[in-house]
């Protein structure tokens, strides 16, 4: 090689070596947040980080009658949650309600609201009055899931 050449690769050789070694150094770190981030989701919260025991008796879900809600209704319920679905039509509640607590053997309450209406607090808090043993305001570990 020329002498011009080595020159250049001398120049350059700490620069790539640190390079290499910064994005090594990254890469691993990455991998290791990811292992983490696996084994806290696959192993330690399999079932136990979310189950009715760290976070309450009921779970309470937003467009639970189809399509992301409904599949979050009927795992939360295969998890032990006792279940408040939420959505605009009380068949479609009526049906969910049945096949989630027949399937799972928990309760369930159903609450019809049109969240784009904008007298449905009253009503969502009226129900919950109505059903007595649970409320947001007296009972703090319920956890709401919106999709
Ligand atoms: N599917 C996807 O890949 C995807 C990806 C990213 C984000 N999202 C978002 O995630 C949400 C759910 O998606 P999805 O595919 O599961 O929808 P979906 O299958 O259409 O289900 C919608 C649910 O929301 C209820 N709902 C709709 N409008 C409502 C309203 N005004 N008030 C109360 N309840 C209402 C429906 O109940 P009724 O039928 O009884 O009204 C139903 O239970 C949407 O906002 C969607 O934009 C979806």
């Amino acid at each position: 090689m020329s002498s011009g050449g080595e020159v250049v690769l001398r120049a350059v050789e700490a620069p790539l070596f640190w390079l290499g070694a910064l994005t090594a150094a990254w890469l691993s770190v990455c991998s290791v947040c990811r292992l983490l981030s696996g084994i806290r989701v696959w192993v330690l919260g399999n079932g136990r980080l979310v189950s009715p025991a760290r976070l309450g008796k009921w779970a309470v879900v937003t467009g639970a009658t189809d399509g992301i809600g409904k599949a979050y209704a009927e795992e939360l319920a295969r998890r032990g949650f006792a279940i408040v679905l939420i959505s605009r039509t009380q068949e479609k509640l009526d049906d969910v309600s049945k096949e989630i607590s027949s399937k799972c053997g928990v309760e369930t309450k159903t609450i019809a609201v049109d969240f784009s209406s904008v007298d449905i607090y009253s009503k969502i808090e009226g129900r919950t009055r109505r059903t007595g043993d649970w409320s947001f305001g007296q009972q703090r570990r319920n956890f709401l899931f919106v999709p």
